[in-house]
């Protein structure tokens, strides 16, 4: 499917984002091993969560699917039943990754799958400390999709995982949940919290000191009723497409500012956006509020070290931002290449497409910045955030641009392409 992407002055209004991707695979994942029926209000739109639900049935957990609001009957820890057939989690790493954490523990045999792009992804990350736990794990070549997870008692350990990863951080933390005594994560750089903030409200027995997590195993998981906040990364999109645009006066309203995410909020600012945070509150353990942004880029931005982590499913609308206004320079990112696409590849492919100089290194990019992007035919390449990325650089081109295999959007954010065209004028 192609989407037109016209040019556009101004970028203005109120809009909302659907709900928080991160946070909705693991309240769902919670909510189908917890006691009772929690009802999730801003369930996140996208096919990637659908793809966390799907599994869910499969493995005998009554699903009640109305959109963006789902109700999910947990049978406890020890509910779930083995599946029929091959377990599908789509376009979605989190999903594989994460789920794998709870399927190491469960007494029978379960095998998992994904698209394309999934069978692409690196899973020895999980692989090895759900082994250390005592899972029996096969996957081809030895690291990708399909895996085949013969379930059984795990034993808790004491880990340190060799990439900075909330996926990770979480499938052991899942897995800990079914071991005796206490499973330890010692983070090598802070990631997101979800897992952490919705274990303890779902009532698991779980601290955290400094980078140090520690899990008690067995707890009793209890139902809730809960609404996902909005989704920060979604909101990259039109923050970037604001300070692009010549006038620009735009609210998004009810989203997540979990502060292991608002590192984007800080990048803006500094380098140079008018940001305002409004009407914060606080729901099930996550922050919310409204943001406000105005005024334009005025320094150039760099992306290194631990920022790398914490920005990085936002750094290609970021490197268009970069490219339009001060340059960008990204670097320590090596993680970009092993993404839904090689989004360094995925990202200079199109830059070259819009006339857009770009230098590309194994682990990062330099681009200069005050440059025009030329009206171009984009690839999404199938990755989501790259359709949405090129969809914000179309708007400051000369003329009309299209965005090939636009659908991919879909995976997070199935409403992109209408809200975009509800801002912009
Ligand atoms: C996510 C963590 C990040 C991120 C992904 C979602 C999560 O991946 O890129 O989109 O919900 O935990 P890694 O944990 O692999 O860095």
């Amino acid at each position: 499917m192609f989407e037109t992407i016209h040019p556009a002055e101004a970028v203005s209004g109120a809009i909302r984002l659907p709900g928080d991707k991160s946070i909705s695979h693991r309240w769902a994942m919670i909510a189908g091993i917890a006691e009772g029926k929690t009802t999730i209000h801003g369930f996140a739109t996208g096919e990637d969560c659908h793809s966390t639900l799907g599994i869910l049935q499969a493995l005998g957990i009554p699903v009640e699917d109305r959109g963006s609001e789902v109700i999910i009957e947990g049978r406890g820890l020890d509910g779930l039943r083995a599946p029929a057939g091959m377990l599908d989690a789509g376009n979605s790493g989190s999903t594989i990754r994460m789920m794998s954490g709870i399927l190491a523990a469960q007494p029978f045999v379960s095998r998992i799958h994904g698209d394309e792009s999934l069978a692409k992804r690196p899973m020895q990350r999980i692989m090895t400390p759900l082994q250390l736990m005592g899972a029996q794990i096969e996957a081809t070549n030895g690291k990708y999709p399909p895996l085949t997870i013969t379930g059984s008692q795990l034993k808790a350990i004491d880990y340190t995982p060799a990439v900075a990863s909330a996926q990770v951080k979480t499938c052991i933390l899942f897995a800990g949940l079914y071991c005796q005594g206490e499973t330890i994560v010692r983070e090598p750089v802070k990631t997101r919290d979800h897992t952490e903030l919705a274990l303890r409200m779902f009532g698991a027995d779980l601290r955290t000191v400094g980078p140090v997590i520690t899990l008690k195993g067995r707890p009793r998981l209890e139902a809730k009723e809960l609404t996902v906040p909005g989704d920060l990364s979604s909101s990259a999109f039109f923050l970037s497409a604001a300070l692009m645009a010549r006038q620009s006066n735009l609210v998004i309203g009810g989203v997540g500012l979990n502060p292991t995410r608002t590192a984007l909020l800080d990048y803006l600012v500094s380098i140079g956006a008018e940001i305002k945070i409004l009407n914060v509150g606080e729901q099930h353990g996550e922050l919310v509020g409204d943001i406000l942004v105005r005024g334009s880029v005025k320094r150039p931005g760099q992306i290194t070290g631990a920022l790398t982590a914490a920005l990085i499913d936002e750094i290609p609308t970021l490197a268009v931002l970069g490219a339009a206004t001060e340059g960008i320079d990204v670097r320590d990112a090596a993680e970009l290449r092993v993404k839904e696409t090689d989004r360094i590849a995925t990202v200079a492919e199109n830059m070259k497409r819009a006339g857009i100089r770009m230098e590309v290194r194994e682990d990062g990019f330099t681009i200069p910045g005050h440059q025009k992007f030329h009206a171009a035919a984009f690839d999404s390449f199938g990755d989501h955030r790259i359709a949405m990325a090129f969809a914000v650089a179309g708007l400051s081109a000369d003329r009309p641009s299209t965005i090939e295999r636009a659908e991919a959007a879909s995976v997070s954010f199935p409403e992109f392409y209408d809200t975009l065209r509800r801002i912009t004028s």
